[in-house]
This record gives C-alpha cells, sequence and structure tokens, in this order.
C-alpha cells in the first residue's frame, strides 16, 4: 500500500533532529512521496534543497498568507526563480486568513492573486491556505477561472462545508484532509470528505502540526498520514488500499510526481 503526504512543513525547526528519519519512517510506513511546502522565500529555499536531496520529496514554493507582512519585493523575485527549479511541483502555499491578523487582509489577496498566476504560468497546480474565509476564498477563486479557466490546485487541510467543497471542485480543484479529520469532534468533516469525487481527493498530515488520533498531541509527521487515510477510507465505506490507491493516483496526477 503506498500514499501520497501531499502537506508537509519538513523545513520546520521540529524536524532538524531527526528529517532524515522522519523521511526514512514515512518510506517504511508506505508514504512513498512527500510535497514539503514553503511558507517564505528561505523556507522556500530549504524545501527546494531537501528535494534535491532526499529521493520521494518534493517541493512547493511560496510565501504563506501570514508571512506575506514580512516579505520584500525581492522575496517574491526569489519564489519566482526557486519555482522554476528541479522537484517543485506546485506554488504555495499561498491563500487567505482571517484567524490570525499579522498580514493586512489587501495584501494577502495581493499574494494570493500572484501565486495563482504564477502557477498559471508555470502549468503548476497552486497550494490554498483558508482559515475562516470560504467567502472570500471562493471569490478570488471564481475571479482567477475568470482570468485562466479550469484551475488546477488543492484546497489544503480543508475544514469548509460540502457547499465549498462542491464549488471548488467544479473550478478545477482537489480537496485535501488532515489529521484533524481523525478527531472525535470532526463528524462533519468526515461527512465532507465521504462526498468528495473519488478522483478529486487528497490526504495530508500538515506535519508537524496536529496529529491524528492515536497521535493527538504529539509532533506530527509523514508517517502518521496512514492513519487519517484509514480513517478518511472508513468514512467513504473504502478499503484502505483502495483509498490509498486512489489519492496515490489523484496526488501523482496533480503533482506530475515522478515514480
Ligand atoms: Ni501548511
Amino acid at each position: 500500500m503506498q500514499l501520497v503526504d501531499t502537506h508537509v512543513h519538513l523545513d520546520q525547526e521540529e524536524f532538524d533532529a531527526d528529517r532524515a528519519e522522519v523521511i526514512a519512517r514515512a518510506h517504511a510506513a508506505g508514504v512513498s512521496a512527500i510535497v514539503a511546502i514553503g511558507t517564505t522565500a528561505a523556507s522556500s529555499e530549504s524545501v527546494v534543497k531537501m528535494a534535491a536531496e532526499h529521493p520521494g520529496v518534493f517541493a512547493a514554493v511560496g510565501i504563506q498568507p501570514n508571512y506575506c507582512v514580512q516579505a520584500a519585493a525581492e522575496d517574491w523575485e526569489r519564489i519566482v526563480e526557486l519555482a522554476r527549479r528541479p522537484g517543485v511541483v506546485a506554488i504555495g502555499e499561498t491563500g487567505l486568513d482571517r484567524y490570525w491578523d499579522y498580514t493586512p487582509f489587501a495584501v494577502q489577496q495581493d499574494y494570493f492573486d500572484r501565486h495563482i498566476d504564477l502557477a498559471a504560468r508555470l502549468g503548476l497546480p497552486f497550494v490554498v491556505h483558508m482559515r475562516d474565509c470560504g467567502d472570500d476564498i471562493l471569490a478570488a477563486l471564481r475571479a482567477a477561472h475568470e482570468r485562466h479557466g479550469s484551475l488546477s490546485g488543492v484546497m489544503h487541510s480543508f475544514t469548509g462545508d460540502a457547499d465549498l467543497a462542491e464549488a471548488c471542485v467544479e473550478l478545477g480543484l482537489y480537496i485535501s484532509f488532515a489529521g484533524m479529520a481523525t478527531f472525535k469532534k470532526s463528524a462533519e468533516s468526515r461527512a465532507v470528505a465521504a462526498a468528495i469525487p473519488a478522483d478529486r481527493i487528497l490526504v495530508e498530515t500538515d506535519s508537524p502540526y496536529l496529529s491524528p488520533e492515536p497521535y493527538r498531541g504529539k509532533r506530527n509527521e509523514p508517517a502518521h498520514v496512514v492513519h487519517t487515510a484509514a480513517c478518511l477510507a472508513a468514512a467513504r465505506g473504502e478499503t484502505p488500499e483502495a483509498f490509498a490507491e486512489q489519492t496515490t493516483a489523484n496526488a501523482r496526477r496533480l503533482f506530475r510526481l515522478e515514480r
């Protein structure tokens, strides 16, 4: 059984002491590919380097909305340059966040559009972070759809409702679920996951954050994606094997991962 962990903050200091072991444990658990996600220009540079050093690790480059406030013009130029490097399979993470107010919302919107347009220009998918702003995200995505036609990207660690998921799928996007979906209180999230078309669902850890059950409260790592996948498979009435095969095929298609 193979899985792809589509969203990992592999450059975070939580992994500094044992990064190689974390990657080895993922591979041993059947996680054949990991998408390491950049959040700043420096972080994007780190994940590109990790993709070059570790087989099965791929990179996404971008500036996460909460960090856009600190970004200088040359940081964005660096992202544009890094986007063409080997091993880069996506642009992001980008998106919008109304929960934290570090970055003025208009600045977040400007960077979200820049990331989407860069992704379209390079023929890469983009990775969307959404927190407490479903309507704003949908408006931005619909405007992007006007500019570019069908979109290619993923709604990461999705916590929206079924209507928002359906609207995103219609625009061309994939929907990815993280460990939170395994929590007892997340029945609604599992119901949303159960209704995603088979060819659009993805799974991720969002490591090192929010471990799935039974590791809740501990540092998260890519090997734990197995538990989230098993939980989602059950919610969808599928075997873990069938769910793994389908989501792995979806991830390989979206990110065009080499084997
Ligand atoms: Ni993230």
